[in-house]
């Protein structure tokens, strides 16, 4: 029992220091999260999966406070992929469901922090209910000037890719613009994430190494911090130990290290 608590007052004590580590005038100001592992984390406690998606809410109110506390500028979270439309439609059918609950009961939080929502992805294919309450909140907190937070709805890179593509082929259609004037800033503009910075650090929790189809144009440059932890059990401490891993980055651009000014 001692052993336990004295245990928990060392943990305390190093997650603490964590966060008095992190330079704050060295924060990311975009990060972008692969929020993954619900449906494991509810297998090992013999659960369904959407006992898993439920618990995840918790990972993400703590990760949105911590990240406007601390300053973060933009959060972007993966919350359903256009891929994720292949699912039983009884999973489907719950994460909707849980949506619309956490749109609703969540806004509190997003309105203490002064958090504005926004929202990437193909949401014309998202039910009703779920369109017509993410336009509340939408609505509730767009005066706020604190965090940006996306959620990626239906969202997937590919999608994105191709309607910027469409988007100025009809432009050049129509002699708007000649395909020899494209540029990457350009293109840039076309896509969902068009006047928000790109991700300089990009989490995946749940010990998968791969993007999912998520921000490819956008994370060109990003830092990658990969974690074993799966998302419910994400919370502020796993939040400050990637963007500590992030400033302990030499980030080069391409350039070599003598190039690269630092002031650690
Ligand atoms: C992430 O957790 C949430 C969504 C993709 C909606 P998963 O549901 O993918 O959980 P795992 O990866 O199967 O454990
Ligand atoms: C990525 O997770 C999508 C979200 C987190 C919303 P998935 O669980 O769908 O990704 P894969 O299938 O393991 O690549
Ligand atoms: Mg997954």
């Amino acid at each position: 029992m001692m052993t336990a608590a004295i245990a928990l007052f060392i943990g305390k004590f190093f997650i603490m220091a964590n966060k008095e580590e992190i330079k704050l005038d060295k924060l990311p100001s975009h990060i972008a999260i692969i929020m993954d592992g619900n449906g494991r984390w509810a297998k090992k406690r013999g659960n369904q999966r959407i006992f898993g998606h439920r618990n995840g809410v918790a990972a993400v109110r703590d990760t949105v406070e911590a990240a406007a506390e601390i300053g973060i500028q933009y959060l972007t979270l993966y919350a359903f992929s256009t891929e994720n439309w292949n699912r039983p439609k009884l999973e489907i059918d719950a994460l909707m469901g849980l949506l619309v609950q956490t749109l609703s009961s969540e806004t509190p939080t997003l309105l203490k922090n002064n958090v504005k929502l926004n929202v990437i992805g193909e949401t014309s294919s998202l039910p009703k209910d779920v369109a017509k309450q993410l336009n509340e909140v939408l609505e509730v907190t767009s005066k706020n000037t604190g965090l940006l937070l996306t959620l990626a709805l239906s969202y997937s890179s590919r999608w994105e890719i191709i309607e910027a593509v469409k988007k100025i082929a009809y432009k050049i259609e129509s002699g708007e613009l000649k395909a020899k004037d494209i540029t990457c800033d350009q293109f840039t503009d076309n896509l969902t994430t068009a006047r928000i910075p790109d991700p300089e650090l990009l989490i995946r929790t749940s010990g998968e190494f791969r993007i999912s189809n998520f921000l490819l144009w956008q994370i060109a440059y990003a830092e990658l911090h990969f974690t074993p932890t799966l998302w419910p059990d994400f919370r502020r401490d796993d939040l400050y130990k990637a963007i500590l891993d992030f400033q302990s980055r030499e980030r080069r651009f391409g350039k070599i290290s003598e190039q690269v000014v630092t002031n650690n």
